[in-house]
């Protein structure tokens, strides 16, 4: 395990925010998160965990130690006839896992094709996308808890995964996840009933063609990253109550909306900013993208303070025309390397 000092993050955050890291150190197994935390202690420095970079917000200077999440491998424990358990690194990138799945004939994770980050960060907003979140095929997720100081796994069902939720977000500082178990499917089970994945799967209904359909239509709705630098959905769906809901339709009859368990009632924020009119507008060096409203893009070398004038203006117009707070989806870091809470 070697930290190196002054480390620029750029390169290490899909948004390509300028951030320097005072110490940093690569993560190639589990042990050397034990190693890494003993360092910090001794220098005083908090822990920040960095993952794919796909779903966080740095500032330019970030005093704390980086840990930079890169353990491999992909291991089946179990199989029977109906399903597979298989134990993965959390730095392997989750498309590539996606993919492997597919090829193995393991079923479950093909809606979930092409999203950005890596395997590890997979558990801590439950990510999701056309019906389907990880949630659903994770059987316990390895960490090492540092309140505890050991290594435990947690059984999927204690780690209260919920829309872009889990205990990871509850308790953000607590837990280093170092390897995510799932349990997939032998048998195939499309999940076709979001949007229009139906009619694009067609007839050919298999794992592969409902993996590429999945591709194409993120490839044509989002922005690559490698060129629009961004980190996927900038806001959550706000849910709202059903008393709520019935209130903002009788003005706006049309807002895309999904039902939720306990009648609450899920409406698109991309539709939102859309009518706000953010979509393909920019203020500075940041905005919205132009053929897909909810997310955030750096056009040009924007710091963290550009972002955040940027999205709680959105926020505030959103809010004027809907009364509606839209809530950020990455999550935000002090200088100190501490997760904090969006304001606004
Ligand atoms: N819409 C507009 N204008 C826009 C964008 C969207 O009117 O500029 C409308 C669409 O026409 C549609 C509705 O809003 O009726 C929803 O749009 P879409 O189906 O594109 O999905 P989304 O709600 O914008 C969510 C996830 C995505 C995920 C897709 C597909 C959240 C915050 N976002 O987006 O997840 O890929 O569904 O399942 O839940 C991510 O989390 O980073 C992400 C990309």
């Amino acid at each position: 395990m070697q930290v190196q000092a002054q480390v620029q993050l750029k390169s290490l955050n899909t948004l390509n925010l300028n951030a320097i890291a005072s110490h940093y150190v690569q993560i190639n197994q589990p042990d050397d998160v034990v190693e890494a935390l003993a360092f910090a202690e001794h220098q005083h420095l908090n822990v920040l965990v960095l993952s794919g970079g796909s779903n966080v917000l740095l500032p330019q200077q970030v005093r704390a130690l980086v840990l930079h999440l890169n353990i491999q491998g992909i291991d089946v424990l179990a199989e029977d006839e109906s399903t597979v358990i298989v134990k993965v690194g959390a730095g392997q990138v989750w498309h590539d896992f996606v993919l492997y799945s597919t090829q193995q004939q393991w079923f479950g994770l093909q809606n979930l094709a092409l999203i950005p980050g890596l395997v590890g960060a997979s558990p801590v907003q439950n990510i999701g996308a056309y019906g389907v979140e990880a949630g659903e095929f994770i059987e316990s997720v390895q960490v090492y808890d540092r309140e505890l100081k050991h290594f435990t796994s947690i059984a999927a069902e204690d780690c209260h995964f919920a829309y872009r939720h889990s205990i990871f977000k509850d308790q953000p500082n607590r837990y280093i996840i170092v390897s995510v178990t799932f349990k997939l499917l032998k048998t195939a089970e499309l999940k076709l009933n979001y949007g229009d994945l139906k009619q694009a799967v067609g007839d050919e209904l298999t794992a592969e063609n409902l993996q590429n359909q999945v591709i194409q239509i993120r490839q044509s709705k989002l922005p690559n990253p490698k060129e629009f630098p961004n980190v996927g959905s900038f806001f959550k769906n706000p849910i709202l109550s059903q008393a709520e809901f019935d209130k903002i339709t009788q003005q706006f009859p049309n807002i895309p909306h999904y039902p939720q368990a306990n009648s609450n009632v899920k409406v698109a924020a991309g539709w939102l900013i859309d009518q706000a009119g953010w979509k393909g507008k920019q203020f500075g060096p940041v905005g919205m993208f132009h053929k897909q409203a909810l997310v955030l893009v750096n056009y040009a070398e924007a710091t963290l303070a550009d972002v955040q004038n940027t999205y709680q203006t959105v926020q505030s117009d959103v809010k004027q025309k809907f009364s509606i707070q839209l809530e950020p989806e990455p999550v935000l870091y002090s200088e100190q390397g501490l997760i904090q809470a969006h304001l606004g």
